[in-house]
């Protein structure tokens, strides 16, 4: 892939792939030419200037999103018993920003949590993504029944299941907003209590992050925590202003 052909290609689907991690793009484009019998890439860039579907089913592709509720969960039992108590000792009710939040399971993974521990707060969830297939999908809060046993048992009785679905109940929808937001040139949601952002920078160029995480920084109140991904690290955390708590959990200074 030349550096004129991502040009075109970010230029078609109005977004920044400069940043993205070069190999890992090369790798999703050609799956999805094979997938869909583009013999190269000029030929594809040319058919999504004529093909708005094309383009979201390409960048649906493109952002991969693999989600769950609760993933990880041994790290969300942390947020659960250590984090979450003890940023609502200091704040009643939180405002919490899920950026790259796909179809939704994480935040609504966070509203369990929130309304399990402190149903009375008035919180808000802000939940980002540029993908806005993932977003319509994440504001039905519709998900099969077998996904169920991604949630553990203490909060399933939270979700409700009709017609082989589990729908998330207006208990739960109510703290949670959805919004499009592209994370490389868009502006950040500011006085955030807990920033989740996982899986998501895995995507990027190394050179793009210190950026990203200046601005986590000023998104976040003081004794705000960022919350990354099981495979993203920050290294150097006091260079923006964070240190780190337990694994994956970084208070802002
Ligand atoms: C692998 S999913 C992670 C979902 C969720 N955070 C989790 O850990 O389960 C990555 C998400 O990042 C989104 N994404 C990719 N590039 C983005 C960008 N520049 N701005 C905002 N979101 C982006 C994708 O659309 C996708 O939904």
């Amino acid at each position: 892939m030349t550096e004129e052909q991502i040009k075109h290609l970010s230029q078609v689907l109005k977004l920044d792939l400069s940043a993205y991690h070069p190999q890992q793009l090369q790798r999703l484009i050609t799956a999805f030419m094979q997938r869909n019998d583009f013999p190269n890439l000029d030929i594809l860039i040319s058919a999504l200037r004529s093909n708005p579907k094309l383009r979201q089913h390409l960048l649906d592709n493109l952002g991969i999103n693999i989600t769950q509720f609760f993933r990880d969960p041994q790290i969300w039992d942390i947020l659960a018993k250590e984090i979450l108590p003890d940023l609502l000792k200091e704040f009643k009710s939180l405002r919490v920003w899920s950026a790259g939040c796909s179809i939704g399971k994480e935040p609504y993974s966070l509203a369990a949590l929130l309304y399990h521990l402190a149903p009375q707060g008035a919180h808000t969830i802000i939940a980002t993504d540029i993908d806005e297939a993932a977003l319509n999908h994440a504001k039905k809060g519709e998900y099969p029944a077998d996904d169920m046993k991604e949630i553990p048992p203490i909060y399933r009785p939270l979700f409700t299941v009709q017609n082989g679905l589990i729908v998330v109940p207006p208990t739960l929808r109510k703290f949670v907003q959805f919004r499009r937001l592209d994370l490389l040139s868009d502006p950040y949601p500011q006085g955030i209590h807990l920033l989740v952002c996982r899986n998501l920078l895995i995507y990027f160029r190394p050179e793009v992050k210190p950026r990203i995480f200046h601005s986590f920084a000023q998104s976040l109140l003081k004794g705000g925590v960022l919350f990354l991904g099981a495979s993203e690290v920050l290294l150097n955390p006091s260079a923006y202003g964070f240190e780190p708590l337990q694994f994956g959990f970084y208070r802002r200074v």
